[in-house]
């Protein structure tokens, strides 16, 4: 299974695995077309895995875009390590960095400690390396250069045409390729956007670069669910993975604090609990300030409305500001009940009792609404000792029961915003 770094020497290219070419023009019947269980690669890292849905796949093309200095390199460097211990190789493009800089990394991270590392950006030279390794990493795509073109590197032209011809390597030679590409906030360059469609899965890593919490988000992937989240830590020895995400975004959260709820999401299949955290303070300004983080301003702008509306709780002369603990971001509607309570408790300067939690969607009447994956994240809350987790009285069966059939004494339905605050015992 393993490629031979040695073959760089004998230059004898391993068998393709290219399919015999179609004759032009011929079809084929739908049963009769063969097919293998996807072999996985583990990158060692189980976040990241669960994100590629259980692995590389062979002959595949990754791209893992991400801000500068939000950790990619590192990522890259750790899951080499990775896959290097289950005895697969692993060829690093380096065209950030000096080779000095990744090989002094490395060792300070524990590895990989054999792979090999190319200077070389000309796609023309890196081609024929791309068989002799089982993944071969591109850090980034941006600074790829093809000699068929006059564009700037980091260019869109220059950019897909790399990818194209990786693309081409990938699925002749069996090999994963995985390309790093840059993108700012602002979204301007156009490198990744311009690649999504060329490759097979398309990951996102993320993080604040004043938290230590980064996430990796599946946009696309032809192998596995899309949508999955994994979570790391970055800290001095790298990315250390957080596999109970729910624990660490709780981890700190203050006991009996007004302005504070507990609701919980769904990234991907994956029930998350989180904090949000209210503060309001008033103001004598004609435009008070609306500050949301981790929550979609809009989403923060229908709560209040609803509040004032349905409930008669009135922000309109308080400034507002709202969190996410932990710098998650819960941009779903399930955690609008969660963020209701959170600003009705800060209004009111009461705290929520202990061991309550809040999950569901809050429609412009003020009528409470199911969202997916109700039991998962029931369960979830229950896992995490909260006794007391308010939840739509109406919707789907899903919505009562499901897979892990929360026990219903730790449920609190409730039809309408009211009578979720009822809880803050005014
Ligand atoms: P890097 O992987 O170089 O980011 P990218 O490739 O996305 O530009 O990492 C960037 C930041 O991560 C850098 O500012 C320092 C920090 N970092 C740590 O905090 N701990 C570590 O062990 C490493 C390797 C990096
Ligand atoms: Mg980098």
């Amino acid at each position: 299974m393993c490629k031979a770094w040695e073959s760089f020497a004998e230059d004898a290219r391993p068998p393709s695995r290219d399919q015999p070419a179609p004759t032009a023009g011929a079809t084929v019947d739908i049963g009769s077309v063969a097919f293998g269980r996807t072999e996985r690669i583990s990158t060692g890292l189980g976040e990241l895995d669960r994100v590629l849905g259980g692995g590389l796949v062979a002959g595949s093309m990754v791209l893992i875009a991400g801000e500068p200095g939000v950790g990619k390199s590192t990522l890259l460097l750790q899951a080499a390590a990775g896959i290097e211990e289950s005895g697969r190789r692993v060829l690093l493009v380096c065209g950030e960095e000096s080779l000095e800089q990744v090989a002094a990394r490395a060792r300070r991270l524990g590895g990989p400690l054999s792979a090999q590392l190319t200077a070389s950006t000309d796609v023309g030279a890196i081609e024929p390396l791309v068989g002799r390794a089982d993944v071969v990493m591109v850090d980034s795509v941006q600074t790829l250069r093809n000699a068929d073109s006059a564009a700037e590197p980091g260019s869109v032209s220059q950019v897909r045409l790399s990818a194209a011809h990786l693309t081409r390597a990938a699925r002749a030679e069996g090999s994963v390729v995985v390309l790093v590409g840059h993108i700012c906030k602002d979204g301007s360059i156009a490198g990744p956007r311009a690649l999504e469609h060329l490759v097979d899965v398309v990951i996102t890593f993320e993080g604040d670069q004043g938290h230590v919490l980064r996430t990796v988000r599946g946009i696309k992937n032809r192998f596995g669910p899309a949508a999955e989240m994994g979570v790391f830590e970055m800290g001095s020895k790298g990315l250390s993975e957080v596999p109970d995400a729910s624990r660490f975004f709780l981890a700190e959260r203050p006991e009996s604090v007004a302005g504070s709820a507990v609701g919980c999401i769904l990234e991907g299949r994956r029930p998350v609990a989180l904090e949000v955290q209210a503060l309001t303070a008033p103001t004598s300004a004609p435009l008070p300030r609306r500050v949301a983080q981790g929550v979609e301003s809009a989403r923060l702008g229908v709560a209040l409305a609803i509040l004032e509306r349905r409930a008669g709780i009135s922000l309109s002369s308080s400034d507002v500001y709202v969190s996410i603990a932990g710098g998650l971001r819960g941009a779903e509607p399930g955690i609008d009940l969660a963020l209701c309570l959170a600003l009705a408790s800060a209004r009111c300067d009461k705290p929520l009792p202990p061991g309550l939690a809040a999950v569901g969607e809050v429609g412009l009447g003020g009528e409470v609404r199911s969202v997916a994956g109700m039991s998962s994240r029931a369960a979830e809350l229950i896992r995490l000792g909260f006794t007391s987790i308010l939840m739509p009285a109406g919707g789907s069966g899903e919505a009562q029961g499901g897979a892990a059939e929360p026990d219903l004494e730790q449920m609190v339905p409730v039809r309408t915003i009211n009578q979720a605050l009822v809880r803050l015992g005014s």
